[in-house]
């Protein structure tokens, strides 16, 4: 059975479909079967960051309205992947999405659900789908309140296992303190450190190339250990 982690943050473009794809990638790399599914609706990313726009047909959407089979919604990439749907319908509602993402957990070890910002009704379908949560901020105090307030959203839905990320993180504005350190990050939010990804401007080519962002770059080492610390692996924080 997999385990369904929800990806999330409260503040938007703190990097979660990013770190959605990187993750993924990693733990296929490590020889997990991997799921991913876009619980952005109407402002989908992930398959622009496989490069697999031209693949989308069918969503997760079609699927709990019986519109499609499994397959036929699947998009085959590096892992696999189910596209969000373009609009909301009165069919998505909390119980049927985590009925669909529990159903295909069978087949999997990892499923990720990469969800939209905010603590509303995307992230609610998202968040009720999952066992475990991991919380994406950048390291500044809008990004990090917002995050803390995704922490006790999460609670309320009763996913306890829930583990902080900081990403864009760089060394000279934060010995400047202009921007916040990693311990004020876990200060405020009160949560467990799963990770720290650089900023890294190799990610934002991947919406473009719909490549990796470079098995050496920066944020891919970082992705990769985070993964490895997601399958329980002892790996340091920041090197390996
Ligand atoms: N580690 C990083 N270094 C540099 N740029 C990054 C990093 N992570 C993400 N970005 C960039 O930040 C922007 C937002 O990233 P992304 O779309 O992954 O965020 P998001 O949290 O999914 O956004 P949204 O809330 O809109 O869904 C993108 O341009 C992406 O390329
Ligand atoms: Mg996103």
């Amino acid at each position: 059975m997999a385990e369904i982690i929800v990806i999330a943050s409260g503040k938007g473009g703190s990097g979660k479909s990013s770190f959605t794809a990187g993750v993924g990638r990693a733990l296929a790399n490590l020889g997990k079967k991997v799921l991913a599914i876009d619980c952005d609706i109407g402002l989908r990313s992930l398959d622009l960051l496989f490069g697999v726009t031209e693949n989308v047909v069918f969503d997760w959407g079609d699927l709990i309205c019986d519109r499609c089979t499994f397959e036929q919604a699947l998009i085959k990439t590096e892992i696999d992947l189910l596209a969000a749907p373009r609009n909301f319908s009165d069919e998505f509602t909390p119980e049927a999405s985590a009925e669909l993402f529990k159903s295909l957990s069978k087949d999997y070890d990892y499923i990720l659900l990469d969800s939209p910002a905010g603590i509303d009704r995307g992230f609610q379908l998202a968040a009720s789908g999952a066992d475990k949560a991991v919380v994406i901020t950048t390291p500044d105090n809008i990004c990090v309140r917002s995050c803390a307030r995704a922490f006790d959203e999460l609670r309320r839905l009763g996913i306890e296992d829930a583990r902080l990320v900081i990403n864009m993180f760089e060394v000279k504005p934060v010995c400047k303190k202009k921007l916040l350190n990693i311990d004020q990050c876990i200060d405020e939010t009160g949560v467990q450190l799963l990770g720290i990804v650089p900023r890294d401007i190799n990610v934002g080519f991947s919406s473009v190339t719909g490549e990796t962002p470079g098995e050496f770059s920066p944020s891919s080492l970082a992705y990769k250990r985070i993964a490895k610390r997601i399958t329980g692996a002892r790996v340091p924080l920041v090197c390996e």
